[in-house]
Protein backbone atom coordinates (compact mmCIF):
# COMPACT_ATOMS: atom_id res chain seq x y z
CA UNK A 1 0.00 0.00 0.00
CA UNK A 2 1.28 3.23 -1.08
CA UNK A 3 0.15 6.18 1.24
CA UNK A 4 1.66 8.47 -1.19
CA UNK A 5 -1.05 8.16 -3.80
CA UNK A 6 -4.22 8.60 -1.53
CA UNK A 7 -6.03 11.77 -3.38
CA UNK A 8 -6.48 13.99 -0.81
CA UNK A 9 -10.07 16.58 -1.25
CA UNK A 10 -8.40 19.20 0.89
CA UNK A 11 -5.12 19.50 -0.41
CA UNK A 12 -4.52 22.99 -2.34
CA UNK A 13 -4.65 22.39 -5.67
CA UNK A 14 -7.68 24.78 -6.52
CA UNK A 15 -10.43 22.22 -6.94
CA UNK A 16 -12.70 23.30 -4.70
CA UNK A 17 -13.28 26.78 -5.73
CA UNK A 18 -14.85 25.15 -8.53
CA UNK A 19 -18.36 24.06 -6.24
CA UNK A 20 -21.26 26.40 -5.91
CA UNK A 21 -21.18 28.15 -1.93
CA UNK A 22 -22.13 25.18 0.44
CA UNK A 23 -21.15 22.39 -1.38
CA UNK A 24 -18.56 20.23 -0.51
CA UNK A 25 -16.98 16.70 -2.24
CA UNK A 26 -15.39 14.28 0.33
CA UNK A 27 -14.09 11.09 0.66
CA UNK A 28 -16.56 8.30 0.65
CA UNK A 29 -16.28 6.67 4.08
CA UNK A 30 -18.68 4.03 5.82
CA UNK A 31 -20.80 6.23 7.25
CA UNK A 32 -22.12 7.66 4.25
CA UNK A 33 -22.66 3.65 2.77
CA UNK A 34 -26.71 3.76 3.54
CA UNK A 35 -26.66 6.47 1.14
CA UNK A 36 -24.88 5.34 -1.59
CA UNK A 37 -26.74 2.01 -1.54
CA UNK A 38 -30.12 3.95 -2.37
CA UNK A 39 -28.62 5.88 -4.73
CA UNK A 40 -27.15 3.08 -6.14
CA UNK A 41 -30.11 0.79 -6.25
CA UNK A 42 -32.19 3.63 -7.33
CA UNK A 43 -29.55 4.01 -10.64
CA UNK A 44 -28.65 0.48 -11.72
CA UNK A 45 -30.62 -2.90 -12.50
CA UNK A 46 -27.08 -4.79 -11.11
CA UNK A 47 -26.73 -2.64 -8.07
CA UNK A 48 -23.30 -2.74 -6.45
CA UNK A 49 -23.26 -4.38 -2.75
CA UNK A 50 -22.58 -3.17 0.68
CA UNK A 51 -19.63 -5.12 0.39
CA UNK A 52 -18.58 -4.18 -3.12
CA UNK A 53 -18.57 -0.21 -2.03
CA UNK A 54 -16.74 -1.57 1.81
CA UNK A 55 -14.13 -3.53 -0.49
CA UNK A 56 -13.33 0.26 -2.46
CA UNK A 57 -13.32 2.13 0.63
CA UNK A 58 -11.10 -0.01 2.22
CA UNK A 59 -8.63 -0.50 -1.03
CA UNK A 60 -6.32 2.72 0.71
CA UNK A 61 -3.81 3.58 -2.30
CA UNK A 62 -5.69 2.02 -5.40
CA UNK A 63 -9.21 2.83 -5.21
CA UNK A 64 -11.03 6.36 -3.98
CA UNK A 65 -14.79 7.17 -3.83
CA UNK A 66 -16.12 10.60 -3.19
CA UNK A 67 -19.45 12.04 -2.64
CA UNK A 68 -20.72 15.29 -3.14
CA UNK A 69 -22.61 16.96 -0.51
CA UNK A 70 -24.76 19.84 -1.23
CA UNK A 71 -26.84 22.24 1.52
CA UNK A 72 -29.91 19.92 0.92
CA UNK A 73 -28.56 16.44 0.95
CA UNK A 74 -25.45 14.80 3.05
CA UNK A 75 -25.23 12.29 -0.02
CA UNK A 76 -26.38 14.23 -3.66
CA UNK A 77 -23.89 11.86 -5.79
CA UNK A 78 -20.99 9.71 -5.61
CA UNK A 79 -18.33 8.30 -8.08
CA UNK A 80 -15.67 5.61 -7.40
CA UNK A 81 -12.22 5.50 -9.16
CA UNK A 82 -8.69 3.63 -9.18
CA UNK A 83 -5.87 5.57 -9.95
CA UNK A 84 -3.43 2.85 -12.08
CA UNK A 85 -0.14 4.88 -13.07
CA UNK A 86 -1.24 8.20 -14.55
CA UNK A 87 -4.89 6.78 -15.46
CA UNK A 88 -7.96 7.45 -13.64
CA UNK A 89 -10.24 4.61 -13.96
CA UNK A 90 -13.74 5.90 -13.07
CA UNK A 91 -16.01 2.92 -11.45
CA UNK A 92 -19.04 3.89 -10.65
CA UNK A 93 -20.95 7.63 -10.97
CA UNK A 94 -24.39 7.51 -9.88
CA UNK A 95 -26.64 11.03 -9.17
CA UNK A 96 -29.50 11.02 -6.47
CA UNK A 97 -32.89 10.67 -8.91
CA UNK A 98 -33.74 14.20 -7.27
CA UNK A 99 -30.98 16.08 -8.38
CA UNK A 100 -30.20 15.13 -11.75
CA UNK A 101 -30.26 17.42 -14.68
CA UNK A 102 -28.87 20.58 -11.98
CA UNK A 103 -25.28 19.97 -13.11
CA UNK A 104 -24.63 18.06 -10.26
CA UNK A 105 -22.79 14.96 -12.17
CA UNK A 106 -20.51 16.98 -14.36
CA UNK A 107 -19.32 19.20 -11.58
CA UNK A 108 -18.67 16.01 -9.34
CA UNK A 109 -16.74 14.28 -12.58
CA UNK A 110 -15.10 17.65 -13.18
CA UNK A 111 -14.07 17.70 -9.75
CA UNK A 112 -12.55 14.37 -9.11
CA UNK A 113 -10.90 14.51 -12.96
CA UNK A 114 -9.09 18.27 -11.70
CA UNK A 115 -8.35 16.70 -8.35
CA UNK A 116 -6.28 13.90 -9.97
CA UNK A 117 -5.08 15.95 -12.67
CA UNK A 118 -3.72 17.99 -9.42
CA UNK A 119 -2.05 14.42 -8.67
CA UNK A 120 -0.13 13.45 -11.83
CA UNK A 121 -3.13 11.88 -13.92
CA UNK A 122 -3.06 12.63 -17.10
CA UNK A 123 -6.02 10.58 -18.82
CA UNK A 124 -9.01 8.99 -17.70
CA UNK A 125 -11.44 5.93 -18.94
CA UNK A 126 -14.78 4.56 -18.08
CA UNK A 127 -17.06 2.20 -19.17
CA UNK A 128 -20.91 2.99 -20.01
CA UNK A 129 -23.90 1.06 -21.85
CA UNK A 130 -24.38 1.89 -24.98
CA UNK A 131 -27.80 2.71 -24.58
CA UNK A 132 -26.86 4.97 -21.40
CA UNK A 133 -27.54 8.33 -23.73
CA UNK A 134 -27.73 10.68 -20.47
CA UNK A 135 -24.50 9.51 -19.08
CA UNK A 136 -22.91 9.31 -23.12
CA UNK A 137 -23.96 12.83 -23.19
CA UNK A 138 -22.44 13.90 -19.65
CA UNK A 139 -19.15 12.16 -21.06
CA UNK A 140 -19.03 13.70 -24.41
CA UNK A 141 -19.68 17.33 -22.62
CA UNK A 142 -16.79 16.84 -19.82
CA UNK A 143 -14.90 15.99 -23.20
CA UNK A 144 -14.41 11.86 -23.41
CA UNK A 145 -14.30 10.40 -26.66
CA UNK A 146 -15.72 6.97 -27.92
CA UNK A 147 -12.78 4.92 -28.17
CA UNK A 148 -14.08 1.16 -28.52
CA UNK A 149 -16.70 -1.13 -27.51
CA UNK A 150 -16.90 -4.99 -25.28
CA UNK A 151 -19.42 -6.66 -26.51
CA UNK A 152 -22.33 -8.34 -24.49
CA UNK A 153 -20.33 -7.03 -21.14
CA UNK A 154 -23.28 -6.44 -19.12
CA UNK A 155 -26.07 -8.44 -17.92
CA UNK A 156 -29.63 -8.02 -17.24
CA UNK A 157 -29.62 -6.51 -19.86
CA UNK A 158 -27.49 -8.05 -22.19
CA UNK A 159 -25.46 -5.09 -23.71
CA UNK A 160 -22.33 -3.90 -25.41
CA UNK A 161 -20.49 -1.15 -23.29
CA UNK A 162 -18.51 1.41 -24.55
CA UNK A 163 -15.20 2.65 -23.79
CA UNK A 164 -14.65 6.25 -23.91
CA UNK A 165 -11.50 8.02 -22.58
CA UNK A 166 -10.25 11.43 -22.23
CA UNK A 167 -6.78 12.95 -22.80
CA UNK A 168 -4.64 15.49 -21.88
CA UNK A 169 -6.23 16.45 -18.43
CA UNK A 170 -6.57 19.73 -17.39
CA UNK A 171 -4.08 20.69 -14.59
CA UNK A 172 -5.44 22.94 -11.71
CA UNK A 173 -3.84 26.16 -10.87
CA UNK A 174 -1.21 25.52 -8.72
CA UNK A 175 -0.61 21.85 -9.23
CA UNK A 176 2.59 22.54 -11.86
CA UNK A 177 5.37 19.81 -11.01
CA UNK A 178 3.02 17.05 -9.32
CA UNK A 179 3.61 14.18 -10.75
CA UNK A 180 1.61 10.60 -10.58
CA UNK A 181 3.54 8.19 -8.07
C1 LIG B 1 -25.76 10.00 -15.88
C2 LIG B 1 -25.91 10.88 -14.63
C3 LIG B 1 -24.72 10.62 -13.72
C4 LIG B 1 -25.89 12.36 -15.07
O1 LIG B 1 -25.90 13.16 -13.91
P1 LIG B 1 -26.68 14.56 -13.90
O2 LIG B 1 -26.33 15.27 -12.66
O3 LIG B 1 -28.13 14.33 -14.15
O4 LIG B 1 -26.05 15.27 -15.17
P2 LIG B 1 -25.80 16.84 -15.33
O5 LIG B 1 -27.01 17.59 -14.89
O6 LIG B 1 -24.51 17.19 -14.71
O7 LIG B 1 -25.69 16.96 -16.91
C5 LIG B 1 -24.44 16.95 -17.60
C6 LIG B 1 -24.69 16.92 -19.08
O8 LIG B 1 -25.33 15.69 -19.43
C7 LIG B 1 -26.54 15.94 -20.12
N1 LIG B 1 -27.61 15.11 -19.59
C8 LIG B 1 -27.82 14.80 -18.29
N2 LIG B 1 -28.93 14.04 -18.19
C9 LIG B 1 -29.40 13.89 -19.43
C10 LIG B 1 -30.53 13.23 -19.98
N3 LIG B 1 -31.41 12.56 -19.21
N4 LIG B 1 -30.70 13.26 -21.33
C11 LIG B 1 -29.85 13.94 -22.12
N5 LIG B 1 -28.76 14.60 -21.65
C12 LIG B 1 -28.56 14.57 -20.34
C13 LIG B 1 -26.93 17.37 -19.84
O9 LIG B 1 -27.53 17.89 -20.99
C14 LIG B 1 -25.65 18.04 -19.49
O10 LIG B 1 -25.08 18.69 -20.56
P3 LIG B 1 -25.16 20.28 -20.60
O11 LIG B 1 -24.50 20.77 -19.34
O12 LIG B 1 -24.40 20.62 -21.83
O13 LIG B 1 -26.60 20.62 -20.65
C15 LIG B 1 -27.26 10.61 -13.91
O14 LIG B 1 -28.31 10.67 -14.86
C16 LIG B 1 -27.33 9.27 -13.21
O15 LIG B 1 -26.96 9.15 -12.05
N6 LIG B 1 -27.80 8.23 -13.91
C17 LIG B 1 -27.94 6.89 -13.34
C18 LIG B 1 -26.59 6.26 -13.10
C19 LIG B 1 -25.75 6.19 -14.35
O16 LIG B 1 -26.24 5.93 -15.45
N7 LIG B 1 -24.44 6.42 -14.19
C20 LIG B 1 -23.48 6.35 -15.27
C21 LIG B 1 -22.99 4.95 -15.41
S1 LIG B 1 -21.69 4.85 -16.61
Amino acid sequence: MDENRRLPTREPVGVHESLPPGWSVDTMEAPDLDDVLAIEEASFTNPWTRQMFQAEVQNVGISYGYVLRTPGWSVAAFCTIWVVLDEIHINNVAVRPECRGGGVGRMLLEFVLRLGAGLGARRATLEVRRSNLAALKLYERLGFAIAGARKNYYANPVEDALILWKESLERPPGSEGAGAT
